[in-house]
């Protein structure tokens, strides 16, 4: 599975990609407002840091504004996503964007109605936001579930992109259902390898080490 950081912070990116596991970005323009500097030139950057997929969110909301900033997204390196809200507009963006061979990255999906429709318009990715789904009392990873399940039915080749992800469950649960992604916030990532017992664990090791060691000395 890949795993892919949910960021905007070139700072942050370099970290994770430095740990040598990162596949991608995505951002969205909550995300991409908390940053200084010019937006082209941040996403051009993390394109370059982590040459894999980078998503780029469009603002407009109508199909011709879509289809304009989305071209634009494109053109900042050949690695840029394309992400558009799973709207009426967005979904004839999609099917007219991937037809450009521009990739897409289908967002804010919500229901397995959403996402049947993003494979039919061709996304390269769907986005299903998880965490957003469990803050409504609603399984985000139910979800998931069933998208995958629908896509291996017909064999859509759109790669499911687990969003919203808040905690290492939501990454395991995702991986044992067979999902292509997850995107995580950097403190998430953190999360997947830090463990109580490993830390106990190391700092045992090494203090019976030290004593071995003074003992010999
Ligand atoms: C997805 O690409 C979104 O950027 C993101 O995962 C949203 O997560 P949030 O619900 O934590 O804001």
């Amino acid at each position: 599975m890949k795993i892919f950081a949910d960021t905007g912070s070139i700072k942050d990116i370099e970290a994770i990609a430095a740990l040598g596991i990162l596949d991608g970005v995505t951002t969205n323009p909550s995300l991409l407002a908390k940053e200084p500097g010019d937006v082209k030139a941040n996403l051009k950057k993390i394109c370059e840091i982590v040459k894999g997929p980078v998503s780029g969110e469009v603002t407009a909301t109508d199909f011709a504004g879509m289809m304009r900033e989305g071209r634009d997204i494109a053109k900042i390196d050949p690695h840029m996503v394309v992400k558009v809200p799973l709207t009426r507009d967005g979904i004839k963006a999609c099917k007219a964007l991937s037809a450009e061979s521009i990739k897409v990255n289908v967002t804010l999906v919500f229901s397995s109605s959403q996402a049947l429709l993003a494979a039919k318009a061709g996304a390269t990715f769907v986005s299903p936001f998880v965490g957003r789904l469990d803050d409504i009392a609603t399984s985000g990873m139910e979800l998931i579930r069933e998208i995958v399940m629908i896509y291996d039915n017909y064999n859509f080749t759109t790669e499911v992109l687990v969003a919203s992800c808040r905690h290492p469950i939501h990454i395991v649960e995702a991986a044992k259902m067979g999902a292509d992604i997850c995107t995580c916030p950097p403190s998430v990532i953190d999360m997947l390898y830090n463990h109580p017992l490993t830390n106990i664990g190391l700092e045992k090791f090494l203090k019976d080490w030290e004593k071995s060691q003074a003992v010999k000395a």
